[in-house]
């Protein structure tokens, strides 16, 4: 496997609840990951993130982790983990794993035992525990990102603990050493069993501003299209990235750190990816932009532009398990399909590293009629239903057109219901079939790999949303609107279009691919 795989890879996100389900419990499994690895093959992608699989009660779906090196039994055990993993590697497909560092779950034995020891005892250290004055009045007024306050009473009602997520999500403490000392231990145990890289859950979390000062306003923030806040982006987080490349580095095989930072700048995002730090950095910033290519264009050069004075590839996303899906986010439908078509392959044309989110592949839409007793995200439960919450991005994958749960698991009803017409989207519906969002997610990408950006020049605008650029390898042409723009001066020989070109007019909502 060569060096520096990571700055032009295309990685898929593998959520393992609802990827493939191989013992029949409703509920996907690493088993099921296995079974599915010829799949990954031939859709081309070089690696894959896998969402949490670690013991959980699964209060949040697996990002409240009970015990970081064990497998959560409804996932298998590591011994299943290490078979999926040599599948994956036998198949040239590397395995980045998900760390979520700024909290536990509150049934992870540091909490267990901080529950069980005295305020102010070296137990509660590990948290931010704090004195109830008024117990009407929590330490101050953080919000919790899914709802409520941030800050939750013990049982004996003598203290505070703080979550900037679910009441089952305590915030770890990260000026103690020994939160340091365990996940340098952690990143080790993963490091040993042989996986390429950690995703790093929150990774503008973990520091908080000295004597945890209100936020201005009423102490809402949002996780998405955050700011900085004295709980986020905080300066001091550098400096545990500094203490964790180095581990990193001792390993062979060019491994990587993705972080989740939400910032408010391409700016901000760019300190996180300085050479001694992590290796990319997702962009949100084209999950946030509308359909327009005003407003993708500045998204991508500002990405371009700040991630070059640090050396970091680009990291493109549109659609992953906390947001929805980019089918529905354009409009759903067929307009809405056309345009997220329209936008991966412009994706797959960018310099850097494209992320896929599972199914998108397949043109899955947002589920946005799941019957609330089915909703699991604490966000839905926590704002009493106000948030939609994130299920309907979560709901199982279709691989055949028939059967209980469309192939997704041998028998039985999965976790979450499929909407019957995912039949005709289902893999076996797609596999083969001209035309299919999947025939054209892999011939995307085989041809990306025949010609990889090797920068960005934009040239002349087609029409007035549209944008066209060469990337060293090819010629792109993108049209945001709904007419047609001409675009016969950028090429002769097409080499992809989303949609049919017609008398050498793009239609609107497409990007094609020109050789140069
Ligand atoms: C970000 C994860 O992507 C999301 O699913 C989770 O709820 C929060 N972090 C808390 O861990």
């Amino acid at each position: 496997m060569s060096g520096n795989w990571w700055r032009d890879a295309v990685i898929y996100q593998v959520y393992p609840r609802s990827f493939a389900d191989a013992d029949g419990d409703g509920m996907g499994d690493l088993e099921g990951i296995r079974s599915r690895i010829p799949y990954l093959a031939q859709l081309g992608v070089d690696a894959i993130w896998l969402s949490p699989f670690y013991a959980s009660p699964q209060k949040d779906a697996g990002y409240d982790v009970s015990d970081y090196r064990a497998i959560d039994p409804r996932f298998g055990d590591l011994s299943d983990f290490d078979r999926m993993l040599e599948t994956a590697h036998a198949a040239g497909i590397r395995l980045i794993v998900d760390l979520v560092p700024n909290h536990t779950s509150s049934e992870h034995e540091w909490f267990q035992a901080a529950l069980a020891a005295a305020p102010g005892s070296p137990e509660r250290e590990r948290y931010h525990f704090r004195d109830v004055t008024d117990p009407e009045v929590p330490p101050n007024n953080w919000q919790s990102i899914f709802g409520g306050p941030a800050w939750t009473k013990t049982d004996d009602g003598k203290q505070w603990y703080l979550h900037l997520f679910d009441s089952s999500q305590p915030d770890l403490n990260w000026d103690n050493p020994e939160v340091h000392e365990e996940f340098k231990s952690v990143l080790r145990f993963w490091l040993d069993r042989g996986v390429d890289g950690f995703r790093i859950d929150v990774a503008h979390g973990m520091v908080k501003a000295p004597g945890l000062p209100d936020t201005g306003g009423d102490g809402t923030i949002e996780m998405i299209g955050t700011t900085q806040a004295p709980f986020f982006d905080q300066d001091g987080v550098h400096d545990i990235y500094r203490t964790w490349r180095p581990i990193i580095e001792e390993y062979e095989g060019d491994r990587i750190f993705v972080a989740e930072a939400w910032t408010d700048s391409a700016e901000r995002r760019s300190l996180y990816l300085r050479p001694d730090e992590l290796h990319q950095a997702f962009n949100f910033d084209l999950v946030l932009a509308p359909f327009s290519a005003a407003d993708f264009r500045k998204a991508i050069d500002s990405e371009i532009a700040n991630n070059a004075g640090v050396g970091a590839p680009c990291t493109w996303v549109l659609s992953n398990h906390d947001v929805q899906r980019h089918v529905t986010r354009y409009g759903g439908g067929e307009a809405g399909l056309a345009r997220a078509k329209a936008a991966t392959q412009l994706l797959l044309s960018l310099p850097g590293v494209v992320y896929v989110y599972q199914g998108e592949e397949l043109g899955l839409n947002e589920v946005l009629d799941l019957p609330d007793e089915v909703r699991e995200d604490p966000s839905f439960h926590r704002t009493g239903g106000e948030q939609i919450g994130r299920d309907g991005c979560r709901v199982p994958l279709p691989w055949k057109r028939e059967g209980a749960s469309l192939g997704f698991g041998p028998a039985g009803e999965p976790w979450l219901p499929q909407p019957a017409d995912w039949a005709d989207l289902s893999v076996e519906a797609e596999d083969g079939a001209a035309g299919s969002t999947l025939e054209f997610y892999r011939q995307a990408i085989a041809i990306r790999k025949g010609r990889k950006a090797t920068g960005l020049t934009w040239l002349a605008d087609p029409g007035d949303n549209a944008f066209a650029f060469d990337n060293g390898a090819l010629v792109a042409v993108v049209n945001f609107g709904d007419e047609p723009v001409p675009v016969s001066g950028y090429g002769t020989e097409v080499l992809l279009a989303s949609a049919d070109l017609v008398d050498g007019h793009l239609p609107g909502g497409a990007t094609v691919w020109f050789a140069k």
